[in-house]
């Protein structure tokens, strides 16, 4: 898989992306990242790749020539126009879905905004799907482009180790993934749940999937009722496990 990160800081994205598994799997050709800087396709003396908006209004826009002059040239090479991905507060809500889908395009394009945002007329262009990572406004895309590029990797062939790879995780099957323990048997008074070191591995699984459902229901109930309506000859537990806070 091979992703276009076309930004105005190519920097920040590479150097985050360098490190840990990310960067591992770029170094064994599991997927490939480039960061192309939209500035470099400015054809004006001091780079200049933003301006005023028409109709007024505080903050600058970026201009639609740069963003499409480097959009061609990514493609040029290219065997079918690719996704083209815009990161924006306006797209719609990023999900794992949408991280399994992505990983099955060859190469796809990750478009990073700055200033007030690029002129409409480049996005109507190039642009396929409009993605927010969450409701709040970030900066730039570029931390969004990296949350897409991190989560769509790990679904990548090649990528996660079998040691990185869970059997289980969350949203897998629309649930949040059970509580988990490591050695010692005891920390801070704290011992690991009694069903874990039975060895029964039927019960560990019927444990983890209830506390699987528990956990759903406390902390994201809009995933914990989509599940109950789909599963409605499941017997479901109906009360939360969480612990009230203590009041100062
Ligand atoms: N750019 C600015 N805010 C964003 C967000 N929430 N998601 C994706 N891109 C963004």
């Amino acid at each position: 898989m091979k992703f276009h990160i076309m930004t105005l800081f190519p920097g920040m994205v590479m150097n985050a992306l360098s490190e840990s598994i990310t960067g591992r799997a770029m170094g064994s050709g599991a997927i490939s990242v480039e960061a192309v800087n939209i500035r470099d396709y400015a054809n004006n003396k001091h780079n200049k790749v933003d301006d005023y908006t028409y109709g007024g209004g505080a903050g600058m826009l970026m201009q639609a020539d740069p963003v499409y002059l480097c959009y061609e040239d990514i493609t040029k090479d290219l065997s079918a126009p690719p996704r083209v991905v815009y990161l924006t507060p306006q797209g719609s809500t990023y999900d794992q879905n949408m991280a399994k889908e992505f990983s099955k395009e060859e190469d796809i394009i990750l478009l990073c905004g700055h200033y007030e945002g690029i002129d409409e007329r480049v996005l109507e262009e190039i642009v396929t799907d409009y993605v927010s990572i969450g409701d709040y406004v970030l900066t730039g895309g570029e931390l969004a482009a990296m949350v897409i590029v991190d989560s769509v990797s790990r679904l990548c062939p090649g990528v996660l180790s079998n040691s990185d790879s869970p059997d289980v995780e969350s949203f897998s099957d629309g649930l949040l993934e059970y509580p988990q323990y490591s050695r010692p048997e005891v920390w801070h008074g704290k011992r690991v749940p009694e069903v874990l070191l039975s060895g029964d591995h039927a019960k560990v699984d019927e444990w983890r999937h209830e506390m699987a459902l528990v956990r759903t229901m406390d902390r994201r109930f809009d995933l914990y009722k989509k599940y109950v309506l789909s599963h409605p000859d499941e017997f479901i537990p109906k009360k939360s496990r969480r612990k009230k806070r203590k009041k100062d």
